[in-house]
Formats: structure tokens, sequence, C-alpha cells
């Protein structure tokens, strides 16, 4: 059934999907790799969707996808797709420009966390409501950190009490985003990054463990086991 995104939400939602997934081995697009037997974007929308804020949700395709990927969503839910281009962060600035007007708040996930449950999309955005110029979604670190040097030799031990593993998606007041974007000279994984670098405070919200990033043929293999716990 198609989801229906309600006009009245203040959220638009950035879904990077360009990427190749060199990581994951041979197959494709990553987006586009199967779990439990759907794409990964399929999934990582459908819990976008049924966010009650969500009023708009862009993709950033691998060019050639496009209008697959267009007929991939067009029964998930009403979404926007535009051409993503060479890095993650020309992909999310190709997506950018083309909210619609209206939503003041800007959320930009990844497809590749593909079982972020729609509860962390509503509490990013809630916390960009509640006055965070920028706000990301973090789990604290349960190994030892180890700084080293080329050789693997170890320089140092990093204490893990002040690091935190980051998640998407992460959310942004609209102006702070673009004025990111516009500004942004080198490439960076994520975007509160090219926030920080504008002197803009981030803030932390309690992230998911259901949230993980599926890189590896080992993460895609722990996502079946999660979907399959849910059914
Ligand atoms: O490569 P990485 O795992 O960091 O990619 C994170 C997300 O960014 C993925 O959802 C991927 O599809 C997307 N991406 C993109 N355009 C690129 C590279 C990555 O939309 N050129």
């Amino acid at each position: 059934m198609t989801a229906q995104l309600d006009p009245r939400g203040d959220v638009a939602v950035l879904v990077p999907a360009a990427g190749a997934g060199v990581r994951l081995g041979a197959g494709g697009p990553k987006a586009l790799r199967l779990l439990g037997g759907e794409p990964l974007l399929v999934h990582a929308i459908r819990r976008v969707a049924s966010a009650p804020s969500v009023s708009a949700i862009v993709v950033a395709a691998p060019p050639p996808d496009v209008e697959a990927v267009r007929s991939l969503l067009a029964p998930v839910a009403p979404v926007i797709v535009v051409a993503g281009g060479a890095e993650r962060q020309e992909s999310v600035a190709a997506a950018l420009a083309a909210v619609p007007r209206g939503p003041d708040i800007i959320l930009v996930h990844d497809a590749a966390r593909a079982l972020a449950p729609s509860a962390l999309v509503e509490s990013v955005a809630a916390a960009v409501r509640a006055g965070s110029a920028a706000v990301i979604p973090v789990l604290p670190v349960v190994d030892t950190v180890k700084e080293v040097d080329a050789k693997g030799v170890v320089l140092g031990t990093v204490d893990r009490s002040v690091l935190r593993a980051v998640q998407t998606p992460q959310g942004f007041r609209r102006s702070i985003l673009a004025a990111a974007h516009a500004s942004a000279a080198a490439s960076l994984t994520d975007d509160a990054g090219l926030v920080e670098k504008q002197g803009v405070p981030v803030t932390c919200v309690p992230g998911h463990e259901h949230a993980l990033k599926i890189t590896r043929p080992f993460d895609l293999a722990v996502a079946e086991l999660l979907l399959d716990q849910a059914q």
C-alpha cells in the first residue's frame, strides 16, 4: 500500500542512495541490494514515510537508475527522485536542491541504514523543532579505540568515554544545511561535519541499534536477522 505523506508535516528527508556499494561485493548499487527479498532503499523509505512529521522525501539515485528507482518507489510512498553525484556530498546537494518549499526541518538519511525506525526520524526532528540547529543520533563506542601509525604500531589509546558512533538521519534547520552545502569545500562523510565547520553547534540524541549502516556482507546478515525478529 502506498504511504501518504501529511502536507502539514514540517520535515523533508533526503535519502542519498547513489553509492556503488563496492564493500558489499559484486551485485549493483547498494541501495538496490535485497534484504528479506526487497531492496534496502524500499525498507528505508517505508520507515521514513511512516514518520508522521515527514511531508516530503527526496532520493538521490544512481544516474542510470533514476527511472527504475521512480518505478520501484511509486507503490511505497510519494517520493521525488533525482540523479546523485560521484560523492555522497554531491548526492545530498542534488537532493537538497529538489526539496519543495515548505518544510523547515531537513533530515539527511542513508539508504544504507535501511532499518532505522520511524521513531528515530521523529526524535531527531523533534530535537531540531525544540531549537537545535543540527542534531545527530549517536551510540556509545563499545570497543577500546587505538590510534596507530602507517605501520600498525600503536601511538596511543583514545578515551572512549568521550567518543560516539554517529548514525543517520541527521537533522538540520533548513537554512543551516543550505548554508553549509553552499560553502562546502572539502568532501566529508556526513552532513553534520559540514555544519560543524561553519561553527554551528551540533547536538546528540540517542541513536538506535537497528540504524546500523549496511556496508559489508556481515552487516547484511545482521540486518536479515533483525528483520526476521521483527516478523
Ligand atoms: O559509501 P557510504 O556507505 O558512506 O554511503 C552512504 C550513503 O550515501 C549510501 O546510502 C549511499 O548510497 C550514498 N551515496 C550517494 N552517492 C554517492 C556515494 C554514496 O548517494 N556518490
